[in-house]
């Protein structure tokens, strides 16, 4: 393929990192996750930073700890990647899913209309990097005639909360700006994704940012998570492997999910350059096709931007207006000749096997299906040169005239 769609940015800064690690003697969990920790926190303004081996983790990790269980309920967008709501589904509990806005993001009223006195947790995903409405969702949870509705089970966290958790499926939205601050602490817990396609990455991983309110002590929640990401074992194997530091305690039934050194290290030689090279690239390459776009009717742009509002620029999800699942099919086949991979994000999850298997059904999700008809994710990374821009935005025009009849 002349156009890949989503190359991961090593450059020597990254690979010096995992050499350093690598002839350091320690590869596993150590000193490089608690830098990146520290050094993710700073940027996103919250203290207390998990990182872990993968999103997936965290999100099952903290509805774990937040006591969601068999007969609990888990309200989730129909549009995201099965990721969001496999999670829910691993740790015993039942996905409520609701459709989607017209910028892909869960609708809020319709989180209200799906909350019983089972619900215990929403995961709002800022898909492709667009920030949720977390005022409206914020509240929505917060609204007393909604609270009055939650039946906290014995679990210490919801006896303390007295309300549905909000997470934030942020997989996509590192560094994306809501209302001038940036994602992190603008829900309960957000959860980022350091998977080998994300806008930064550790080949897998995942972090999760601890924002609960007062009275909770989010220090204390970082110390417990860690202990649950680590077999529940008093030290990790890092503190073990000092002299005289060998006796442990397991104090928790806990799960492996930790992040090794190794890993981490790729994370570091990226964040540290995230503004200023990362995000400005991607910026570019949005604005690029952003530009090009508007001159056709038939196409309509992701939000990206608006005053205080910035998305990650993750994914770049056009919408080729009024065609048919089949047609938007027929035009990635002529994309894809001319060399350029593209993807869709997302088969809304009630159209896959073991969603339709459970029940669920696209036609409850009308928004879902009109958005994924019609989309078509380009390339975006910060490799990709202007000319290469150029490239994709030629293929697409061709390929969507052919296929609507202007050629
Ligand atoms: C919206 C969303 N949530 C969660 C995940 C899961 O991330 P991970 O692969 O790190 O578990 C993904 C991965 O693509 C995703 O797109």
């Amino acid at each position: 393929m002349q156009i890949p769609f989503s190359p991961p940015y090593i450059d020597d800064d990254t690979i010096n990192e995992v050499t350093d690690t690598l002839k350091s003697g320690w590869i596993t969990t150590g000193p490089k996750v608690k830098l990146l920790e520290k050094e993710i926190g700073e940027y996103c303004n919250v203290p207390n930073v998990l990182a872990v081996n993968s999103a997936t983790s965290a999100l099952m990790l903290v509805m774990h700890w937040y006591g969601v269980t068999r007969g609990d309920e888990v309200i989730v967008p129909a549009y995201t990647y099965c990721a969001t709501a496999l999670a829910a589904m691993h740790i015993g509990a039942k996905v409520v899913m609701v459709d989607v806005k017209d910028d892909f993001t869960i609708d809020p009223e319709k989180i209200r209309a799906a909350i019983t006195p089972r619900t215990k947790a929403v995961i709002a995903v800022d898909f492709a990097g667009w920030p949720c409405d977390y005022n409206a969702i914020n509240a929505i949870l917060a609204d007393e005639l909604v609270a009055e509705k939650f039946a906290p089970s014995s679990n210490i966290q919801q006896q303390q909360l007295r309300r549905i958790l909000l997470i934030s499926d942020a997989a996509h939205s590192y560094g994306a700006k809501y209302n001038n601050r940036v994602t992190g602490t603008l829900a309960d817990i957000t959860v980022f994704s350091l998977h080998a396609v994300k806008n930064v990455t550790t080949a897998e991983g995942g972090v999760i940012c601890i924002n609960m309110p007062p009275p909770f002590n989010n220090a204390d929640i970082y110390s417990t998570l860690r202990l649950w990401s680590l077999n529940g074992q008093t030290k990790d194997a890092f503190s073990k492997s000092k002299a005289g530091g060998w006796r442990y305690d397991i104090v928790y039934p806990g799960f492996k999910m930790n992040m090794p050194d190794v890993l981490a290290a790729l994370g570091l030689g990226q964040i540290r350059k995230y503004d200023s090279v990362l995000l400005t690239e991607r910026r570019r390459v949005f604005n690029s096709y952003s530009e090009a776009f508007k001159k056709y009717p038939w196409a309509t742009p992701p939000p990206f931007n608006k005053q205080g509002y910035e998305s990650s620029y993750h994914l770049y999800p056009l919408i080729v207006q009024n065609i048919t699942e089949q047609q938007r099919d027929a035009v990635i086949d002529l994309i894809t000749e001319h060399g350029v991979a593209v993807n869709v994000h997302f088969i809304p999850m009630p159209m896959l096997t073991v969603f339709k298997n459970a029940g669920y059904n696209i036609n409850d999700y009308p928004k879902s299906y009109a958005l994924y008809s019609g989309e078509i994710s380009l390339p975006v990374y910060p490799q990709l040169t202007n000319s290469q821009c150029d490239t994709v935005i030629n293929a697409v025009v061709s390929a969507v005239n052919k296929v609507i009849g202007n050629d």
